[in-house]
């Protein structure tokens, strides 16, 4: 698949293609570690797969620490983003009750060890101007304690893929699902988890993390929706793109008997709705700005310095506690053995 298929795949039908950046970025580390959410705390409660800039620990105190400062490299494509990106992740549960951590594999086009997909979007219209990122910015989308449907943010979903990723549409729509499937998917699962695009033009973050950015009135995706009053001021769209490669895994003598999925968010949610993504924004100077300006498309920017995939793929940080985080595990880390 080209860029271009790949570009008009992600649209919903009738509308036009349009240029957005999208990069890979390889995994930095996989660790119990959440500066966001539980900063400070020597271990979250659960298990992340973070990438981006090295300078990602467990305080990323926003009044001292500089990720572009203190930063020395990225596992990501773009040589200026020193932002850190991370998500929940996936485990399979064996019959005998082990658990092993699902891989990732690349996304389309892509060279990564591990790690997400990051795309930045521009409105869909090819003019309208949107307003990158504040140093210290911060945001948090999905709720690691959901255990059902109700109080679910939008945007968040898994993709059953079949052999040759062949479904387009926009992400979350025809089959996607809140849940995790619960069926073979030939092609693995691809998780998506988008940000919402209008932010109160004041606060960085906020108490809970979500109350300073809002999705637009109307409009699911990337429209050019209205924002609401009290968030006026319009943010690229940041998205999201996991590639889980559950195939290994699809074998009738693997899955439980009594017909329920096997795969288990590291949240210890074996439904799908604690899904989650966490971004902490550092890119250098005006890089980004510049990017979006430019509507650069893909991970071709003549405004932005890149990197190969092989230097990306060295950046990468130990975990501050070691701890098995792969498998066959007797419980996912941070949880206690499920019944
Ligand atoms: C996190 O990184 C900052 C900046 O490099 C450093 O000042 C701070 O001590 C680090 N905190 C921890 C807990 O490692
Ligand atoms: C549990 O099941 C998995 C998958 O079949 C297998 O690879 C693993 O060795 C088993 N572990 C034990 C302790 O039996």
């Amino acid at each position: 698949m080209k860029f271009t298929d790949l570009t008009f795949a992600l649209l919903a039908p009738g509308l036009a293609a349009q240029q957005m950046i999208r990069f890979g970025c390889s995994q930095l580390v996989i660790a119990r570690m959440d500066p966001l959410v539980n900063p400070g705390l020597a271990q979250s409660p659960h298990v992340h797969q973070i990438v981006g800039g090295n300078s990602f620990n467990i305080s990323m105190d926003p009044a001292t620490h500089d990720l572009v400062r203190d930063s020395t490299c990225t596992s990501c494509t773009f040589a200026e983003d020193f932002s850190n990106y991370w998500t929940a992740v996936l485990y399979f549960r064996a019959r005998n009750g082990t658990y092993k951590r699902v891989r990732q594999f690349p996304n389309v086009g892509l060279r990564t060890d591990g790690g997400v997909t990051v795309y930045y979007i521009p409105p869909y219209d090819g003019k309208t101007r949107v307003t990158a990122f504040k140093p210290g910015f911060r945001m948090l989308v999905g709720d690691a304690g959901l255990r059902s449907s109700q109080g679910m943010q939008k945007q968040l979903c898994h993709r059953c893929l079949g052999a040759t990723y062949d479904q387009g549409g926009a992400p979350c729509t025809g089959t996607d699902s809140k849940e995790l499937p619960n069926r073979f998917c030939e092609g693995g699962i691809r998780t998506t988890i988008t940000f919402p695009t209008c932010w109160d033009g004041k606060n960085t973050d906020s108490p809970d993390h979500k109350s300073h950015v809002a999705y637009p009135k109307v409009g699911s995706f990337e429209t050019t929706g209205t924002c609401p009053d009290s968030h006026p001021v319009r943010l690229p769209q940041l998205m999201y793109e996991v590639m889980w490669d559950t195939a290994e895994f699809n074998d009738k003598e693997l899955w439980p008997e009594d017909g329920s999925q096997p795969f288990v968010w590291s949240t210890g949610d074996p439904l799908g709705y604690s899904q989650h993504g966490d971004y902490v924004f550092g890119w250098k100077g005006d890089s980004l700005q510049r990017a979006l300006d430019a509507r650069c498309g893909n991970a071709v920017c003549k405004e932005l310095r890149t990197q190969t995939s092989e230097e990306a793929m060295k950046c990468t940080l130990p975990q501050n506690i070691p701890e098995d985080v792969d498998g066959w595990l007797k419980a996912i880390p941070g949880m206690e053995p499920m019944a």
